[in-house]
């Protein structure tokens, strides 16, 4: 495909003609049949993209590189400092293994259409896993390893697996987790069971193996035939992909084949500006969405290398670990969360570790997954010397929203701002009433329907749910984001309107961890919100009012209130703080003032709400707001 002019040529044409604007980008994508619609709006508002053309994910990912030439390029670079192992596995590597999985699953019977659970840490046979289901046609839905069983319970029941992959251990940092105890206690949760699991065995931990039911992955893979290609419609689903909404039930996201393999291809070549070849590094986890779209599928697509790395930003072992990759691999291109640069600047403030490594082969960092802070923007740019771009994106899209497109046109950056809306996306700022706000005006951050191809069509086995996002304001789908256009029409993302927050750069609910509170047999009701977090960007904190009579000590029952969330969510809720106070400021029909709380606990300035019942609440929220430290100091 040629590559667009300028940026307000390709976004106007994005939104006036998307049927050729997408037929183009199409057109890079290996076809089994082409579509004979590009945009189906039959379905209103359920739109659907390439309706008739046939596909399949996983030859666009590997077989087609193969058979072009690229063999013997490394498709996937193994990083994990914290085994001491650096693997690179060529295109043709990749595509063995992944053939001879796929045959296994098959020889398990999972069949195009089936679901597949996968639990797996950093390591390449979660991408085998990923891209065998793939091949076969059947929709996987990797779950965060750092999820307690009772989360990965909740996603088996909804996804109903036929087969459940995961390994036996996964490592976070110095710590090894073993992955089996999770597993099983999760299975014995869920109401679903599924037939059949196979765990990969890793050399720090063995999993013991319940029979007839769990498989060695190295034996099952060892005697199966390798499978090929299933042809798939583009409508037909990819993955489910769980995310966190506003309360504990989270959101099975649904992706389906062929606006996936298009949408990610163009953002390759067109947001990222990589070609070919490159070296594509994306530092996050594949149980997130960005793990999918840019640890797995696109740089595959684009016939890049992709660098897995299982380590953390610091402490594996230092503040250069991010370098030392960069430079050992050739890294052309980062992309991160703001969190891991603010994580190595708290370590290495002056970035000496830098210094020790050519990171002369990389052209630009990018950075998504919660807010840029202007202070993060700076020391990054300062330190690298190089373009650093904000993008705003989430779960549902699975690609940007937003960003500095530097494949089209590299245009000046603000700082705070992920520039302007990638072509595709028709983004609006409006009321609560959907009136559309003028410039400089803050309000509802909204998509003008339809979303362009590779966003969610709908949720797993959830259309009603899915309408949540699209009727509210009919013909615009909601972000949950806040935000407002410049006089010069770049686009502000101010924080999310709902219950959802970003503890560093993971999405978290904390009307789940209300409803895990509000079960503690001591707490009569509670507020749980995000406060601003010098490293994670924010973090859940608890406000809790307890039944009369309890004479427990409050830090015994804080204790306990942690250790729930925890159990019941994972360690990646960072769920450590919790108060206990008299009552809660409500207003007088009853509602929790949970943005006011927000706002004393950041210490920030707040009006007294009039609707508010009794506003010495507030003193008292201000002074166990300052005691778990946080309020204004
Ligand atoms: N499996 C099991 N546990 C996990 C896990 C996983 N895959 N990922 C995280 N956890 C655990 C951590 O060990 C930690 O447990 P602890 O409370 O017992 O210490 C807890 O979950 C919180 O993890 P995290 O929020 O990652 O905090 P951290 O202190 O371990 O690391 C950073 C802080 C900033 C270094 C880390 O968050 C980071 O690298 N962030 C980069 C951002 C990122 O990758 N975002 C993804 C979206 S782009
Ligand atoms: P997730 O679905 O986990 O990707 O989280 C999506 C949410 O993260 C968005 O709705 C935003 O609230 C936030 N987010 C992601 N990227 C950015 C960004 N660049 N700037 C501001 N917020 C962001």
């Amino acid at each position: 495909m040629s590559r667009d002019k300028n940026y307000d040529e390709a976004f106007k044409e994005s939104i006036t003609n998307p049927d050729s604007f997408w037929a183009k980008a199409a057109e890079d994508v290996r076809w089994v049949k082409k579509w004979e619609k590009v945009l189906d709006e039959s379905g209103k508002p359920f739109y659907r993209w390439f309706t008739g053309g046939l596909l399949n994910t996983c030859y666009n990912a590997l077989d087609c590189h193969v058979e072009q030439g690229r063999a013997d390029q490394t498709a996937v670079i193994y990083d994990s400092p914290v085994t001491g192992v650096v693997r690179k596995i060529t295109y043709r590597e990749m595509l063995d293994d992944v053939s001879r999985f796929a045959g296994a699953l098959k020889g398990l019977g999972v069949s195009k259409g089936d679901t597949v659970v996968v639990y797996m840490p950093m390591i390449p046979q979660a991408l085998v896993a990923v891209l065998a289901c793939a091949r076969l046609g059947a929709v996987h839905s990797v779950v965060f390893g750092g999820f307690a069983p009772n989360e990965l319970a909740i996603r088996i029941d909804d996804a109903k697996p036929k087969v459940i992959i995961s390994a036996s251990c996964g490592i976070e940092g110095a710590k090894v987790i073993s992955y089996k105890p999770l597993l099983d206690g999760a299975v014995k949760i869920a109401k679903h069971k599924p037939g059949n699991c196979i765990i990969y065995q890793r050399p720090q931990m063995k999993a013991d193996l319940v029979e007839g039911r769990d498989h060695d992955w190295e034996e099952l893979a060892k005697k199966a035939e390798p499978a090929s290609c299933v042809p798939v419609t583009a409508t037909d689903p990819l993955y489910i992909l769980y995310t966190s909404g506003t309360t504990g039930r989270p959101k099975g996201v649904m992706r389906d084949h062929g606006g996936h393999v298009v949408a990610l291809k163009w953002s390759m070549k067109n947001i990222y500006d990589v070609k070919p070849g490159d070296v594509y590094w994306a530092a996050s986890d594949v149980g997130w969405v960005v793990g999918h779209s840019y640890i797995i599928y696109a740089p595959l697509f684009m016939g890049c290398t992709t660098v897995l790395y299982e380590g953390k930003p610091v402490g594996t072992p230092d503040p250069g670990a991010f370098w030392r990759v960069i430079a050992q691999h050739g890294v052309n291109v980062l992309f991160t969360a703001p969190t891991a640069f603010r994580a190595i600047k708290r370590e290495d403030p002056e970035a000496t570790c830098l210094k020790k490594y050519d990171i002369s082969s990389l052209k630009y960092l990018f950075l998504a997954g919660e807010r840029l802070d202007p202070d993060t923007y700076y020391w990054a740019s300062k330190i690298l010397g190089r373009p650093v771009i904000d993008h705003w994106w989430q779960t549902e899209t699975g690609w940007p929203i937003a960003a500095n497109c530097l494949g089209i046109e590299a245009l000046p950056v603000k700082a705070g701002s992920p520039t302007k809306p990638v072509p595709g996306y028709n983004v609006m700022i409006v009321d609560a009433s959907g009136k559309e706000l003028p410039r400089g005006e803050e309000g509802y951050v909204v998509i003008k329907l339809p979303l362009p191809p590779g966003c969610l069509p709908t949720l797993w086995n959830d259309d009603k749910r899915y309408l949540e996002y699209v009727e509210e304001i009919p013909g615009y789908y909601i972000t949950g984001d806040g935000g407002y256009f410049d006089k010069d029409g770049y686009l502000f993302i101010m924080g999310r309107i709902d219950d959802v927050i970003n503890v560093a750069g993971h999405r978290l609910s904390t009307g789940a961890m209300e409803e895990i509170v509000s079960k503690h047999r001591d707490v009569a009701e509670c507020a749980v919100l995000g406060a601003n977090d010098q490293l994670k960007g924010e973090v859940p904190i608890g406000f809790v009012v307890l039944k009369a009579g309890v004479t427990r000590t409050h830090d015994e029952i804080v204790k306990e209130l942690v250790q729930m969330v925890r159990d019941e969510i994972g360690a990646v809720a960072c769920f450590k703080q919790a108060a206990v106070v008299a009552a809660l400021p409500k207003t007088r029909s009853g509602k929790t003032l949970r943005g006011t709380i927000k706002k004393i606990a950041n210490g920030e300035k707040f009006t007294v709400p009039s609707t508010i019942e009794d506003p010495a609440v507030l003193t008292a929220i201000e002074e166990s707001a300052r005691k778990i430290g946080f309020g204004k100091k």
